[in-house]
């Protein structure tokens, strides 16, 4: 009999509640424990904890968030800290420990491991950035939120005549705003992996009403730079355990500066946390079911320091090294794809 621990960790999004159903159901299999981690670290830390049991997990497939809470809590910003999560183990006996977060939660799961946790990773995140796997689980949703959103301004921005910016999140990885650009047929899509002149998007969007169109979509990470300026919009400098400060901002900035040098009435959307938010798509609820079972199958066969991860259409393992040391940023081939339906100058 295994006892498993189980925490979430950083943002939340949409499918936590999926994977922490499947890992409870296929321990439950084996006459495993699960004890559910409450806050994410910081409940390692403070020794705060739920066992789960099948009455926990009843009717949670369907449920955004997390039923055990979440928090951006650094372990190793104190040593003290990393003790108490080391010896929390200990105390409740945990044999291994499923750790469902982003780059940062992963990357605290790997210096775990490296000081003799068993762990093994669930990669989660809305902004589809941790390498090693094809997806991760939320991205769907929050794709399809954002997708839906900018149906709803198309028909506003197409009344009123209008030019609409609409800011999305992705901090470093502009992710949501390609994909869900290119489904909802943006006409200019702004993201952190290319710093942009604001002229040169200016000029796009003359052109395209220059043709006789009478309104324009332009889709905007929240990480996009415009390349003469030297710092990102932000909400708040304050920095989290991980060292990331709020941001925030770009889309406003854009739709004063689109207004002022096109002369066209210019609006802005911020997305926000409702990209977050709600239930998960049938795609993200599937992806993060399988994940789970897939990660109590590692536990089972003692394959720790990995991640399952997505790979064509194969769950695998994948060494959670090569998740955390580099950003899965956006494939340049499906971001030209997008710039197809952008307007250009004539003598471009
Ligand atoms: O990491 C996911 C993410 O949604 C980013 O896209 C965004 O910058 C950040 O979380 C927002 O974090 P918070 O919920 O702490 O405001």
């Amino acid at each position: 009999m295994k006892k498993i621990g189980i925490l979430t960790g950083g943002g939340d999004c949409p499918g936590l509640n999926a994977v922490i159903r499947a890992v409870v159901k296929k321990s439950l299999k084996y006459h495993w424990e699960v004890i559910g981690i409450l806050d994410g670290w910081k409940g390692l830390i403070e020794g705060n904890i739920l066992p789960l049991t099948a009455q926990h997990i009843s009717g949670i497939l369907p449920k955004g968030g997390t039923i055990l809470g979440t928090s951006r809590t650094n372990p190793f910003k104190d040593q003290k800290n990393v003790d108490a999560v080391l010896s929390n183990m200990k105390k409740f006996k945990i044999d291994a420990l499923i750790v469902i977060g982003g780059e940062d939660t992963l990357g605290v799961a790997l210096k775990l491991y490296k000081l003799g946790v068993p762990v093994i990773g669930v990669p989660k995140t809305i902004d589809n950035d941790i390498s090693g796997t094809d997806y991760t689980f939320g991205f769907d949703t929050a794709v399809s939120i954002v997708t839906d959103a900018i149906d709803r301004l198309h028909t506003t921005a197409e009344s009123h005549h209008r030019i609409m910016v609409l800011e999305v999140m992705g901090r470093h990885a502009g992710w949501i705003a390609t994909v869900s650009g290119i489904a909802g047929g943006a006409d200019e899509i702004l993201i952190p992996e290319i710093p942009f002149h604001i002229e040169d998007v200016c000029k796009n969007l003359k052109a395209r009403h220059d043709s006789g169109k009478r309104f324009s979509i332009v889709v905007a990470s929240e990480g996009a730079k415009p390349s003469d300026i030297d710092h990102f919009e932000t909400l708040s400098e304050e920095k989290d355990e991980f060292g990331h400060v709020r941001l925030g901002g770009i889309g406003q900035r854009l739709a004063k500066e689109i207004e002022k040098r096109l002369g066209v009435e210019t609006r802005f959307t911020v997305l926000g946390h409702v990209q977050r938010g709600g239930s998960p798509t049938a795609y993200d609820r599937v992806l993060a079911t399988r994940y789970g079972v897939v990660a109590v199958e590692l536990v089972k066969d003692g394959h720790f320091g990995k991640m399952v991860a997505l790979r064509g259409y194969k769950i695998v393992p994948v060494d959670l090294t090569e998740s955390v040391t580099k950003l899965r940023t956006v494939d340049m081939d499906l971001y030209n794809i997008a710039t197809t339906f952008f307007a250009k100058p004539h003598n471009e």
